[in-house]
């Protein structure tokens, strides 16, 4: 298969198509970030990488490469809730539409093309836009919701994929296209503010922390500490919560231990912001989570943070985050990207497990 691949992130599409063991040959990446592009040529220095935006590349450009599948990631901000129709009148979406206004013109179109967006993509205009484009150039299709919990990844990232491939049957018989909703894993954050009093230690809400437990004993996901680099090994220092963060989002942490079956969706703001972007992790076990915060409200300033240093909590470091995207250890973040730029690349990046997955189901 000759593979083109275009999104904001290529670098992560090429490791899933290695992953899903099927053979291909990215014949393009292409990508206008920076960064993305000095990750993606340091793991792939054969790869033709070019540095455009979508739109900067012609018809004929396109007629040249000669490719047999396509995977794409286009800019995901626009397409948030029901009832907004601006997202094709959005600049972002702009190559998105480029691309479908493309495929019908194409000498030879893609057998196969695999799109990834944000949830709410699904009710987007833009989505509409794409399936009667796929529909009239002969493709079927199928989406799918899914997050990696339900491959066995104690990581919560509810995505939207599109797989479609030419149908060899006659276009009149096609079959029609079909939503199939998967192990739908809620995204939403695992924590609700309150006013006043809460319902339990933390600012959670007790479905929430029942939903933890559940999630925590389903033994068909692994535990986090599978995807924990070597505590012996590595300097985890730089990654502990500093005292100025756990006292002022102490409560609203999404804290999860080594043993446990679950994070929360990691996001590009993670290791910078601290509210809804991505699960920590509590290092010293001796401390029982309870007894930090039973009664924490009515402590002084001082008293809070010496209880809440007692669960030694940090951020999962860029590697563990990777480990749990699923990319294989292999993936290399050159030197020069900060820590900060590499949590950046891994929130905008997509669970590797299960495109592979996905694709091995589309070529099937
Ligand atoms: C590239 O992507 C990263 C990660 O999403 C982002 O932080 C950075 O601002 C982008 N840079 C450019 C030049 O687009
Ligand atoms: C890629 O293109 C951007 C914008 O055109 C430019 O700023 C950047 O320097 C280019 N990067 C490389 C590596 O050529
Ligand atoms: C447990 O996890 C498996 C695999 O991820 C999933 O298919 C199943 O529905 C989950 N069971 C429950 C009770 O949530």
């Amino acid at each position: 298969l000759n593979l083109i691949q275009c999104n904001s992130l290529l670098l992560l599409l090429f490791i899933h198509f290695a992953e899903s063991g099927i053979p291909a040959q990215v014949v393009t990446a292409i990508d206008i970030n920076t960064t993305a592009n000095q990750v993606y040529k340091h793991n792939f220095p054969d790869t033709p990488l070019w540095n455009k935006t979508i739109e900067g590349i012609t018809l004929d450009e396109f007629n040249k490469l000669s490719f047999d599948m396509i995977l794409m990631s286009p800019p995901c901000q626009p397409f948030t809730r029901i009832g907004l129709q601006g997202d094709v009148t959005d600049p972002r979406t702009k190559s998105f539409l480029y691309v479908l206004d493309l495929l019908p013109r194409l000498q030879r179109l893609p057998r196969f093309i695999l799109l990834e967006n944000v949830k709410g993509f699904e009710t987007s205009s833009a989505r509409a836009r794409l399936v009667k484009t796929l529909t009239e150039c002969g493709y079927t299709f199928q989406e799918i919701m899914i997050s990696p919990i339900s491959v066995g990844i104690p990581n919560s990232r509810l995505r939207y994929f599109l797989i479609a491939k030419i149908s060899t049957e006659d276009l009149n018989t096609q079959a029609p296209s079909k939503v199939r909703y998967r192990a739908m894993c809620n995204k939403k954050l695992l924590f609700c503010m309150f006013e006043g009093t809460d319902v339990l230690f933390k600012l959670e809400t007790t479905a929430e922390a029942q939903r933890k437990i559940r999630q925590n004993s389903n033994l068909s996901v692994k535990q986090i500490k599978e995807f924990l680099e070597p505590q012996m090994e590595v300097n985890m220092e730089p990654y502990l919560l500093p005292p100025k963060t756990l006292l002022r989002y102490g409560l609203v942490l999404d804290i999860v231990q080594p043993t446990c079956r679950r994070s929360v969706c990691f996001t590009k703001g993670y290791g910078r912001y601290v509210q809804g972007t991505g699960s920590v992790l509590q290092c010293c076990m001796e401390t029982k989570i309870e007894s930090v915060f039973m009664g924490l409200d009515q402590c002084s300033e001082e008293e809070k943070l010496q209880r809440l240093l007692k669960l030694k909590l940090r951020y999962f470091s860029p590697r563990e985050v990777a480990n749990l995207m699923g990319f294989p250890q292999h993936l290399i973040f050159p030197e020069k990207i900060p820590t900060i730029q590499q949590y950046r690349l891994l929130g905008n990046s997509l669970n590797v497990v299960v495109v592979a997955k996905l694709l091995q189901l589309l070529v099937s």
